[in-house]
């Protein structure tokens, strides 16, 4: 059995991953801090597979709880969730965000070099697309951070350049997600998000389940659809699976290889809650704002690299995600915080 070191397991999607590895055959080790997580999700995938998790809580900068833990376990591959993501809370704190994500970073990559664990799945976003000049984005479009957030995910995507070109046994996968919405079917793990939700499923669950009284639509003036910033949303599920293509491909590949993980379509906000109350039998009241600073009009994948070199490609639709997501809440309306 392969084992893989997954760090920020305990988080939104690595803990989606992590079921899915275990339905996989895959041994677990997860290292979280739980910074914002909590050991629930665990617990509950154990009981969803009827197999253990081993779980350390750690944080990725000690370097030396790291190397001690690879030391004992033969890891197959890295798996590296483990970060922080709140683009607004990145502006008040970037010496958090850089220290965190990017120091973070170097000392698992540090820790894996030192005991010869060379092969990495990393998260990065779409957001280090910026403002794109035309959709939908390929791989090799022109990427630039407007914020510390995206600055950090952007370092850590240029550090694991220089590593995989400093030694070809090194074996890099770097995703760069879109939209990730949706729970698992059983309703037993999803987003849990601490205070109020910055992204739009969760605060329109938020919404239908009474914890917010409205959704405030953040312009209705862009260049799309109806208006409404237009993005590309991904099940949760079908995105913890294109880990799952990654790590099987993972010595097929080059020394190091980028993909776009999305549908290739894009949903406007107004189209989420339309399709949101079909699935929920909720009415969802919202009121159109200003924009918001730093919001794009338009941002959708090409997925077609992961679909060539990985066989993968998203299977859920818009309203696979909207139901998955008001069945985890409606089920779950405090998040994990009620357990
Ligand atoms: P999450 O906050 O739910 O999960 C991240 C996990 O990492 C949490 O459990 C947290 O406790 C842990 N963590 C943070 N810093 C740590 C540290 N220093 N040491 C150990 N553990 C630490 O977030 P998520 O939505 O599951 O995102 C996972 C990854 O995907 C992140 O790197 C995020 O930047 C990236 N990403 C997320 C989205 C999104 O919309 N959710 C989009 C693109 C990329
Ligand atoms: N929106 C609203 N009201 C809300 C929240 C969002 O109208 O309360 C709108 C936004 O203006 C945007 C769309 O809904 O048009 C999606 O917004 P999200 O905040 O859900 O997602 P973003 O595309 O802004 O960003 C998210 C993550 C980023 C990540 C990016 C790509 O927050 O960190 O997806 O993966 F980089």
């Amino acid at each position: 059995m392969k084992n893989i070191l997954v760090t920020g397991g305990a988080g939104y999607i690595g803990s989606h991953t992590c079921l899915e590895l275990l339905n996989s055959n895959y041994g677990v080790t997860v290292v979280d801090n739980l910074s914002n997580s909590s050991t629930e999700p665990l617990r509950r995938i154990e009981e969803l597979t009827g197999k253990k998790i081993d779980f350390i809580q750690m944080d990725i900068r000690d370097y030396r709880g790291l190397c001690s833990l690879i030391k004992e376990k033969s890891f197959y591959a890295v798996i590296h969730f483990a970060g922080l993501k709140a683009v607004g809370e990145s502006v008040a704190m970037p010496i958090e965000y850089y220290d965190n994500n990017v120091y973070g970073s170097l000392s698992l990559f540090r820790a894996m070099r030192d005991n010869g664990l060379n092969k990495i799945i990393f998260s990065s976003s779409a957001t280090v697309y910026g403002n794109p000049e035309t959709v939908p984005i390929t791989e090799d479009f022109p990427v630039k951070a407007v914020n510390p957030y995206g600055r950090s995910k952007l370092f850590i995507e240029e550090i694991l350049k220089d590593i995989a070109a400093s030694d070809s046994n090194w074996k890099v996968v770097i995703l760069r997600y879109f939209n990730p919405i949706g729970a698992h079917e059983s309703g037993r793990i999803g987003e849990s998000p601490k205070g109020i939700p910055n992204n739009l499923m969760p605060y329109i669950t938020q919404v239908a389940v009474g914890r917010l009284p409205e959704l405030n639509v953040f312009g209705n003036d862009y260049p799309t659809i109806d208006g409404t910033g237009v993005r590309d949303y991904i099940h949760v599920v079908d995105l913890a699976k294109g880990h799952l293509s990654a790590l099987d491909n993972i010595d097929r590949l080059d020394s190091l290889e980028i993909f776009n993980l999305g549908t290739g379509r894009g949903y406007s906000v107004l189209e989420i809650v339309k399709a949101f109350e079909e699935e929920s039998g909720k009415k969802i009241p919202y009121k159109i704002c200003s924009r918001r600073p730093g919001d794009v009009a338009l941002c959708y994948a090409d997925a077609s690299k992961a679909k060539a070199l990985l066989g993968w490609s998203a299977k859920k639709n818009i309203n696979d995600m909207c139901r998955d997501s008001w069945n985890w809440q409606s089920k779950n309306p405090a998040g994990y915080c009620e357990q």
